[in-house]
């Protein structure tokens, strides 16, 4: 990642003092969340924070009760519904449930997007569904339906379907949930060496913090209703903030002895 490009463009989204609650129950206390272009950040916290409620803000599907959030500059609570529309086409997302549809076959899951939001010929649909499904390694399979792949291809023909109209923003609201860990770490090195050949900027949340975390720019904890902090990975796991070395000593804590191990640092770590 150019770090120059990084410091210098305006982030792609921004969120500034997010509150939000349902009924009673406050969920975001005043959220705040940069985005930089081209750059991967991981939203981790425990179940029930407000992960999914922050990615549903970014993508306009929730209003907040106070507080700015900002896509490519442009207040999302501001802008009309052909605008909000517009914006909306430059984003993929891969939640939790692939809404893989059963009765379509994975092409006809894949070319939806395009059939729905361009003009393209059949031919040049054609064209585009098996370039993307051959960069999920799932060439030969667009004739299958869903009911007849595994689990972890079902996702990969979702991040292909989200891949489709080449999108600026990819959200991923924990993608891997149903899959062990090796499944899900394919999953991310496919979604990793696609971002490097498309530079998309994403979002993922994540509850599991899969080894594959340390590809990302960067990390970025909620904790009672705030972030607590967004930082390298790096910066993360060495973090002094008392909620972040919580959540790594928790949520981490074999993945970041067996890092610092590596590192030689283990010993220091543990005097
Ligand atoms: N539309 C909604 N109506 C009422 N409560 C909601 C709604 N969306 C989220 N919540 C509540 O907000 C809290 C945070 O939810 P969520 O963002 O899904 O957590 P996470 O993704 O971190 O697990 C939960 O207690 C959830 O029940
Ligand atoms: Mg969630």
């Amino acid at each position: 990642m150019n770090d120059a490009r990084k410091s210098s463009s305006e982030p792609i989204i921004s969120l500034r003092g997010v509150e939000k609650s349902f009924g009673q129950q406050q969920v975001l206390r005043g959220v705040d969340l940069d985005v930089p272009e081209g750059t991967t950040t991981i939203i981790v916290g425990a179940s029930g924070q407000g992960k999914s409620v922050i990615v549903k803000h970014m993508l306009g599907l929730v209003k907040p009760d106070r507080g700015l959030v900002k896509v490519y500059g442009e207040d999302l609570n501001r802008v009309k519904p052909r605008r909000l529309k517009e914006i909306r086409t430059t984003f993929g997302v891969l939640f939790q449930n692939v809404a893989l549809f059963d009765s379509m076959t994975v092409f006809d899951n894949v070319a939806l997007p395009l059939r729905e939001r361009t003009r393209l010929s059949e031919q040049e649909i054609r064209a585009r569904v098996l370039e993307k499904l051959a960069l999920m390694d799932m060439d030969g399979a667009d004739e299958k339906f869903p009911a007849q792949l595994s689990g972890g291809m079902r996702k990969r023909v979702g991040l292909a379907r989200a891949l489709m109209l080449d999108p600026k923003v990819i959200f991923f609201d924990e993608p891997t949930t149903g899959l062990d860990v090796n499944k899900s770490n394919e999953l991310y090195r496919l979604f990793f060496h696609t971002q490097q050949q498309l530079k998309y900027s994403a979002v993922i949340v994540s509850h599991d913090v899969p080894k594959i975390f340390k590809l990302a720019d960067y990390v970025a904890l909620l904790a009672d209703g705030i972030i607590q902090g967004c930082l390298s990975p790096e910066e993360f796991q060495l973090s002094e903030q008392p909620e972040i070395r919580a959540f790594v000593r928790e949520t981490m804590g074999a993945l970041y002895y067996s890092d610092l191990e590596e590192r030689g640092l283990y010993e220091e770590v543990q005097s």
